[in-house]
């Protein structure tokens, strides 16, 4: 298939404007926008096409409240790790948006699938997690796609979230998204707006 000009047009509002969300509205997220998300995942690259990501949709009051307890209880602990006006700069960010977002999804790795049968990843494991990283990716531009916003929450112990949601002990949290309507639209990364971290562009050489 020959893309257009129009796609490129297309895939360059996405990109410009997927931002990581913090601000939701509290608005639910139909269920065919949903299937269309877990397709988009389905386009992911992976290692060996070893597909080793594992998708928890965590609806349950309960286990929503224990992640939301552990961020909170680690984000206190990493602000510790800043001093004096740094610490009241980290403290003023907002870093997950867990108690608005409508959908959370907890997004796994499976240490040792069949699939794909090792291939590609003999010598360097951490493809695995790579590919699942990817098919983050392709959800987070999907979901932009949705007019949907997505905020990776990685503020977490992973081992006290797989186990408040009963995961498969070879699987490892490698992400943990908020998803739903952004409160706002913008262009602009917050951690760049709120002066904690400047855009920069891609360091690149030729050699
Ligand atoms: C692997 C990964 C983990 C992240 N974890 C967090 C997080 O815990 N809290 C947060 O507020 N943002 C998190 N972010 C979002 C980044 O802060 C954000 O991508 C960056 O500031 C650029 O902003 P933009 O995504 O809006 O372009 C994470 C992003 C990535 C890729």
């Amino acid at each position: 298939m020959e893309l257009t000009q129009a796609h490129r047009d297309a895939l360059q509002d996405i990109l410009l404007w997927r931002r990581d969300v913090r601000h939701f509205l509290p608005d639910p997220v139909p269920q065919d926008v949903l299937d269309r998300l877990r397709k988009a995942m389905d386009f992911a690259p992976s290692v060996g096409n070893a597909r080793p990501w594992r998708v928890l949709h965590v609806k349950s009051t309960k286990r929503r409240n224990a992640v939301i307890q552990n961020f909170e209880a680690e984000n206190a602990k990493a602000a510790k790790l800043y001093q004096d006006d740094q610490r009241a700069a980290y403290n003023a960010l907002k870093l997950a948006g867990l108690r608005e977002a409508p959908v959370h999804l907890a997004i796994f790795t499976e240490t040792e699938p069949d699939a794909g049968h090792g291939l590609g990843r003999q010598t360097m494991p951490e493809m695995l997690n790579y590919s699942t990283v990817a098919a983050i990716h392709t959800l987070w531009l999907a979901a932009r796609a949705e007019n949907l916003g997505v905020g990776w929450v990685s503020i977490l112990d992973p081992k006290a979230v797989a186990q408040a949601l009963d995961a498969v002990p070879n699987w490892q949290l490698t992400g943990y998204l908020c998803i739903g309507k952004a409160a706002s639209d913008d262009d602009t990364p917050l951690l760049h707006r709120n002066a904690w971290q400047a855009n920069a562009m891609t360091k690149w050489q030729e050699i």
